[in-house]
């Protein structure tokens, strides 16, 4: 069954998703030749717990960290360590954070200075993917038209998208119904509603989507070596249409209710 949360429950959704966009923020600005990803795992976390929220990922199915760093070829579930970032990375940083029992999740690729044409295209077409994705998460709609908007988006970039791994409800719990593929044709499964919340997450590559996991049991990689990237945002389905719970107050995107 998929939830439907009640305004204050959006309210605190809200507030988890605002930690969310603090740590993406604080994340983004760290990102920086040199730095580890585990570097930025500490920062990711100290940021969660300054506003007395909580890892959401640390301790899931036994995942060892704060935020998940998908480098390069990494597609996503990246395990920090301790490898300095370099000029030309393509980088991935997925993360979640629990308040007062509600939870957010977003994610953000980034190049660090100068990349390939193919790079920075694959970087813009995936967020181009995530915004059309988000602009159909409103009543009316059915669930498989974010899907379907997202492989268009894609495909018409000339991109492949990622089969395995997809988005899902998220409120109490990190992972909810429904599953969200980031392919298909549109106008099937549930009519979207308001109260609806859901984690919309494109993903990406140049290459073939196949994709081979690491002996950590996480680190999912293309199979031929091409670049992924992947963008997320926790976004509210409400009967005036998206609000992007994880949105930085600045940006419009989550403009307030
Ligand atoms: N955003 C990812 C997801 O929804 C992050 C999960 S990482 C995990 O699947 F460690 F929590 F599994
Ligand atoms: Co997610």
């Amino acid at each position: 069954m998929i939830q439907r949360r009640t305004d204050r429950e959006l309210d605190q959704l809200r507030r988890a998703g605002r930690v969310v966009a603090a740590v993406r923020r604080a994340v983004l600005a760290a990102t920086t030749p040199g730095r580890s990803t585990r570097d930025l795992d500490a920062v990711a976390e100290q940021v969660i717990r300054e506003h007395g929220a909580t890892p959401a990922f640390k301790g899931y199915r036994g995942y060892p960290a704060t935020i998940c760093a998908s480098v390069n070829e990494q597609v996503v579930h990246g395990i920090p360590d301790d490898i300095p970032l370099a000029e030309g990375d393509v980088v991935s940083i997925d993360v979640g954070a629990q308040l007062g029992g509600y939870f957010g999740d977003a994610a953000f690729t980034v190049a660090l200075g100068a990349v390939p044409t193919a790079a920075g295209n694959l970087i813009e077409v995936t967020e181009e993917c995530l915004r059309r994705a988000i602009a159909l998460a409103r009543p009316g709609n059915r669930l498989s038209d974010i899907s379907h908007a997202v492989e268009t988006c894609a495909v018409a970039g000339g991109m492949s998208v990622v089969r395995q791994f997809g988005g899902h409800g998220i409120g109490r719990s990190l992972h909810e119904e429904p599953h969200i593929n980031n392919y298909g044709p549109p106008g099937k499964g549930p009519l979207l509603q308001p109260g609806f919340v859901l984690a919309i997450e494109p993903i990406l590559c140049l290459g073939n989507p196949e994709l081979l996991i690491a002996d950590d049991g996480w680190t999912a990689s293309t199979a031929d070596g091409s670049l992924a990237a992947h963008a997320e945002h926790t976004v509210a389905v409400t009967a005036d249409g998206p609000w992007v719970l994880t949105a930085d107050d600045d940006l419009g995107e989550g403009a307030d209710r």
